[in-house]
């Protein structure tokens, strides 16, 4: 990316480094935070938009808490909202007033769209709404009001505060299904989801006859779940009479969805929100890491009260950052208010992340480190500050490495105006923007680009071809992808041998549709009964299927590395990390077995569910749960059965070349493999930090491609390479192993017949 936003995005992995020598210059850094405290109402000022001032010296203790006692008077309505009882509360919602427009609209048409602010109660509501009118019984039977969201935090979040307004333990009235969880009971009523479990129940239940309702939440945020779930719905509810739709939305597109469900109506929830004001940096931040701390402890010791909402861009970051912010308010001293520090991410157990709704005790300020998750999904009251760094980790498929990749990417216009607007909610506030105006206003796209046009799609296709869906062209998309994508997507299914010649789904496909992950993870699992280590194999997809493994405070690396050295595995860290987990599993799945060897106790118990849900979809559809013992060439085989696409080989001049696009990347310094010359590997995934790394790698033997991937590599005789392709750097990949001098290419693409 050019321009000074894409440069800050290039640095992102120096910015940790970077932090840590901050550290040491903190002392220093804080005497001059607090005398500026001393001197105005808004030192941030002197950072965004007025000049540089001099420094006072002063008696700096006295002078803060003497301005601390003149910010109370100023903080009438902090805090008021949680003193309301529940029922209080919800009537006290921007959407109570919309109640009996909302009932009656779902009543007379079988689609509405409803647009309305952030936290302005459609989520929690609307929902209840409808089951009080009755929606929960139709023709004499019970039915299911049912509601969508992105993200499975936020569908758990909502269903434990709809329990508590129903009153009722969460998975009774009220239950939430997400990928391998699912708290729903015969009783559930209102039953939170991701837009992913919903698009898999139309596998099975194509015209949703357990819902009588159908709520698309966060509809704007566009991920492909929900563009597919749109056109999945508006078909059912054609052959559904009774089957109601709602889509809503937290900005203006609402447009285009009532135009996509037949003119449907809409309806505007008023908005409830006090004015935020927008304060952008001078100039480009280099590291926005450390902006972004900085911020937060200048309004901290300068600002009234309020708490404070941080963008960052994932896990490691926010841990990071809430680490280091922990050591740096020590140093602030005790005249200054606590502050209480609290991450926000989707991986976090939910006792965690349930703390962020709690009230801030007095004298107290919060800082939330959170995923763009806050953005619209979870509404966090007492918000007075945002600060915004201006970027988010997406998923995009890179069409020059031909797979998904997580980026981190500037936010559009309509995402940075969504978060300065979390400010706005309980009061006036204010949103530091960690970004020149001008970056805002030529750098940003002005909206978010639908997940479905810039992301690999062959899990999506390979569900609508379960579904019976073959003509995929002429789906009816709301925004239609790429045919270069959907194209691609289907050669990637004919070569993982999901679809045949003709585009059809083979029953190894129909298999691999059952399993809620990327068709990759799929077939490695179908294949490990076949070969007989799908135990293995079972451990290592759950452990893929966590983030962090390994811990590494930064005041114990040797001791951490130390123990992760025990673990590593000559052959990769694929078998690193089923050695972890079966220690782990030896050793009673303890806790204090993982804090003794730096290793996250929460991913391995995430890990654990996750693979006691793998069982379970392994054992309904029947592939039998074998061991190999010692044999763990049968899981690097599993592995590359799977995983044959993200092959590489070394160079001689640098790194590794992906096979498939002959792309240069690098071994992840993380890698047991690090610094050790294997010629061939298969790797989960590509970082991209300063280089292209490899993450989680693993050797395989390169004959193995070629029995494992029949429809991706083939041999051919050189003789008849044509000059063209040889100019087209198809060269030969494994001259040097192939007995009858054989050279391999490419195969031909798949036929494309719908
Ligand atoms: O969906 P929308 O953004 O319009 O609002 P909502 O999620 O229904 O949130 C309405 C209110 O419920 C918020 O302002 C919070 O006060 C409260 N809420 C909560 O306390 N805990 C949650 N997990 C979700 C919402
Ligand atoms: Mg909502």
């Amino acid at each position: 990316p050019e321009g000074s936003l894409g440069r800050v995005a290039m640095m992102g992995s120096k910015l940790v480094q970077d932090m840590r020598e901050e550290k040491l210059k903190e002392k220093k850094a804080h005497e001059k935070l607090k005398k500026r405290a001393t001197e105005t109402d808004d030192p941030l000022s002197a950072n965004f938009n007025s000049d540089e001032h001099t420094l006072v010296e002063e008696d700096t203790q006295k002078t803060i808490s003497e301005w601390k006692k003149s910010q109370k008077d100023k903080n009438v309505s902090y805090g008021k909202r949680t003193n309301l009882s529940i029922q209080e509360q919800r009537e006290s919602l921007p959407v109570f007033d919309m109640k009996n427009d909302i009932v009656n609209a779902v009543n007379e048409n079988q689609f509405v769209v409803i647009v309305g602010e952030t936290g302005s109660g459609k989520t929690t509501q609307i929902v209840q709404y409808l089951s009080e009118s009755g929606y929960n019984e139709i023709k004499n039977e019970h039915k299911i009001i049912g509601c969508t969201q992105p993200r499975r935090v936020a569908a758990i979040s909502v269903a434990s505060r709809v329990s508590e307004e129903v009153g009722s333990r969460v998975g009774d009235r009220v239950g939430y299904t997400v990928r391998f969880d699912d708290k729903t009971s015969p009783n559930t009523d209102i039953k939170y989801m991701t837009d992913g479990i919903l698009e898999k129940e139309a596998l099975y239940d194509a015209i949703m006859s357990r819902y009588s309702v159908i709520m698309l939440d966060e509809a704007h945020e566009r991920t492909i779940a929900t563009d597919v779930l749109f056109a999945l719905l508006k078909k059912a509810a054609k052959s559904n009479p009774d089957l109601k739709v709602i889509v809503t939305s937290a900005t203006l597109d609402a447009e285009k969805f009532s135009n996509f469900f037949n003119n449907c109506p809409i309806l505007k929830v008023p908005g409830r929100t006090y004015p935020v004001e927008i304060l952008y940096s001078k100039k480009p931040e280099l590291d926005y890491l450390a902006a972004a701390l900085d911020t937060v402890i200048q309004i901290h010791v300068s600002e009234p009260r309020g708490d404070i909402l941080v963008f960052l861009t994932g896990q490691e970051e926010i841990d990071n950052s809430c680490e280091i912010l922990a050591e740096r308010v020590k140093h602030l001293g005790d005249t200054i208010d606590e502050l209480i520090i609290l991450p926000v991410y989707s991986s976090l157990p939910s006792e965690i992340q349930s703390r962020i709704f709690e009230p801030t005790p007095p004298n107290s300020r919060k800082v939330i480190f959170a995923t763009n998750i806050a953005e619209t999904s979870i509404t966090i009251d007492g918000i007075y500050y945002v600060v915004d760094p201006g970027f988010v980790k997406i998923n995009a498929y890179d069409s020059k490495l031909g797979m998904d990749t997580l980026i981190v990417s500037p936010i559009s216009q309509s995402q940075a105006n969504q978060r300065s607007g979390r400010a706005g909610r309980t009061g006036p506030g204010k949103c530091y923007r960690l970004y020149t105006e001008s970056a805002f206003n030529n750098e940003m796209l002005p909206n978010t680009v639908p997940e479905i046009q810039r992301q690999n799609l062959s899990h999506t296709i390979l569900m609508l071809k379960a579904m019976g869906i073959n003509d995929l062209m002429g789906f009816d998309f709301m925004d239609p992808p790429s045919t270069d994508t959907m194209v691609k997507a289907l050669q990637d299914l004919y070569t993982l041998s999901a679809l045949d010649d003709e585009g059809y789904l083979t029953d190894l496909g129909k298999k691999m549709a059952d399993f809620p992950m990327e068709p990759a993870l799929a077939k490695t699992l179908i294949m490990s009964s076949e070969f007989g280590c799908s135990d293995e194999i079972l451990t290592i997809v759950a452990m893929l299927s966590v983030q962090t493994v390994f811990y590494r405070p930064r005041e114990k690396q040797k001791e951490a590395d130390q123990k992760r050295s025990l673990f590593l595995h000559s052959q990769g860290d694929h078998l690193t990390l089923l050695n972890v987990y079966k220690s782990w599993a030896l050793n009673g799945y303890s806790s204090k077995w993982c804090k003794e060897n730096y290793i996250h106790d929460r991913s391995l118990k995430r890990a654990l569910e996750v693979r006691k849900q793998l069982v379970t979809i392994m054992s309904k559809y029947r592939h039998p749960i074998v061991s190999c013992g010692v044999s763990l060439d049968k899981v690097r085989r599993a592995l590359c059965a799977g995983f044959f696409k993200h092959s590489s080989k070394r160079d001689p001049q640098e790194g590794y070349k992906t096979l498939a696009e002959q792309t240069t990347v690098y071994m992840h310094p993380s890698s047991s493999l690090y610094g050790k010359s294997i010629e061939f590997v298969i790797y989960h995934t590509l970082l991209l930090t300063t280089k292209e790394y490899m993450h989680c790698v693993t050797t395989i033997d390169s004959k193995w491609l070629l029995e494992l991937a029949p429809t991706f590599f083939r041999k051919t005789d050189p003789s008849k390479s044509s000059e063209k392709r040889k100019n087209q750097k198809i060269v030969p990949l494994f001259d040097k192993f192939a007995k009858d001098k054989d050279s391999w290419r490419l195969s031909s693409q798949p036929s494309l017949k719908r």
